[in-house]
């Protein structure tokens, strides 16, 4: 662990108590937090390794040799993993993303999809069960992903030169082997999304060949606001470029008009091509804060259930689970933490309610 990460260890967690059983209702159910915002979307980390060093997101000067990585035996197990979820979609969790980090990194992380894949909605619907990968190992493991259950994947990538990607992602890794991972998961039957991270003067000028070269191959550019996640990235506001500007380049070239989102609450905001052919999404978490429909909950690697991208404390599931809590305890606990919510970060940035003194790394909470 690098040193500045040392004191915000233990601040970073906070304990949850056994609900005693007087307290135990079958919690299950839709729940809704202090801004009535239902629990939808569970992101689940399952490494805090990661092969690339964006710089914006692992830095090499403070993800170097000295830092310590969490051991394997802090992890959660892929069985306290699928217990914690099936709690979860018993609760209105719809969608599923496992992350990072390199999710791909996590040793057999395919058995665990099988896993996450046989979970059922509370009216027998299946769960949208998708993987945020930077592609490095993605020809190794599509098929296996898609056999396993996997319903899509999102592949971050940030540039198409490729003296601008290696410079990104600080480990020197080609654009053409990202690609060979976006072809071969297309290939095995899985839709795919990119997500770029856009940043002034490193890669701004990557959004139209991007755009063009993604709506040619059909796949949904999303175009994502640098954000100040963390507090290892030295973030600065000039260095974001704000997404009305990301659309109006493009549609200076090729005509854009706004569409309904997916599902409510959805990240991007979606522009469809006027000639038909594709859609682009753009991630404004900066400039147009979307909190107020912020259906998301994360879980750490270590078992930590976070509710905010920018939080600093996470709630301790891993404690519950070993100490013995049953389903029932631990939905309650899980419903009267989200209950209590009232997170929204982006909508405070700057301001002096927004604490961003002590918030948690994407590679450890999940992206
Ligand atoms: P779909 O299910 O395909 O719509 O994707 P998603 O909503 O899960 O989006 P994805 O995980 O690809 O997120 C895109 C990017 O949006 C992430 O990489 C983050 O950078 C950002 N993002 C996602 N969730 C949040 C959030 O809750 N708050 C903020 N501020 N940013 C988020
Ligand atoms: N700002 C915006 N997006 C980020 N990501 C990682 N760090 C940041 C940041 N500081 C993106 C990655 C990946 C997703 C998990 O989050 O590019 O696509
Ligand atoms: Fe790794 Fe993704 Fe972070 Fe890049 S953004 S360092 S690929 S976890
Ligand atoms: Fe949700 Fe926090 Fe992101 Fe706002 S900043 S959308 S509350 S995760």
């Amino acid at each position: 662990m690098s040193e500045r990460f040392v004191p915000l260890l233990d601040a970073r967690v906070r304990s949850v108590a056994l609900p005693p059983s007087a307290q135990i209702r079958p919690a299950l159910g839709h729940i809704a937090d202090r801004l009535q915002r239902p629990l939808r979307d569970l992101r689940i980390s399952v490494t805090d390794r990661c092969n690339f060093r964006c710089t914006y997101c692992m830095p090499k000067e403070v993800f170097n040799r000295e830092h310590r990585f969490l051991p394997h035996s802090e992890l959660l197990s892929f069985e306290e993993i699928t217990r914690l979820a099936h709690v979860f979609v018993a609760h209105g969790v719809e969608k599923i993303r496992i992350t990072g980090g390199e999710p791909l990194l996590r040793k057999d992380v395919t058995h665990l999809i099988g896993m996450l894949a046989e979970l059922s909605t509370p009216d027998g619907g299946s769960v949208d069960l998708a993987l945020t990968t930077n592609a490095s190992l993605l020809r190794r493991h599509a098929a296996g992903l898609v056999r396993a259950g996997l319903k899509r994947v999102t592949v971050s990538l940030d540039a198409l030169d490729d003296d601008v990607f290696r410079r990104m992602n600080d480990v020197g890794f080609p654009v053409a082997d990202v690609l060979d991972g976006i072809d071969a998961a297309a290939a095995a039957g899985l839709p795919v999304k990119v997500n770029m991270v856009v940043q002034r003067g490193t890669n701004e000028q990557q959004i139209l060949p991007m755009a063009r070269f993604f709506k040619e191959r059909a796949h949904v550019l999303r175009m994502i606001e640098y954000m100040d996640v963390g507090t290892t990235n030295g973030w600065r506001l000039d260095q974001v470029v704000p997404a009305s500007e990301i659309v109006a380049r493009i549609d200076s070239e090729m005509p854009l008009e706004p569409m309904e989102p997916n599902y409510p609450g959805e990240v991007a905001r979606r522009w469809r091509y006027r000639d038909g052919r594709g859609e682009i999404g753009v991630v404004a978490s900066v400039t147009q804060a979307f909190c107020r429909s912020c259906t998301r909950a994360r879980l750490s690697i270590d078992g930590r259930l976070y509710l905010c991208l920018f939080a600093s404390q996470g709630h301790d599931l891993r404690s519950l689970l070993r100490s013995g809590a049953s389903d029932a305890q631990l939905s309650t606990a899980i419903g009267q933490i989200w209950g209590a919510r009232a997170d929204r970060y982006s909508e405070l940035r700057g301001q002096a309610q927004a604490d961003a003194s002590a918030k948690v790394e994407m590679s450890y909470i999940g992206g």
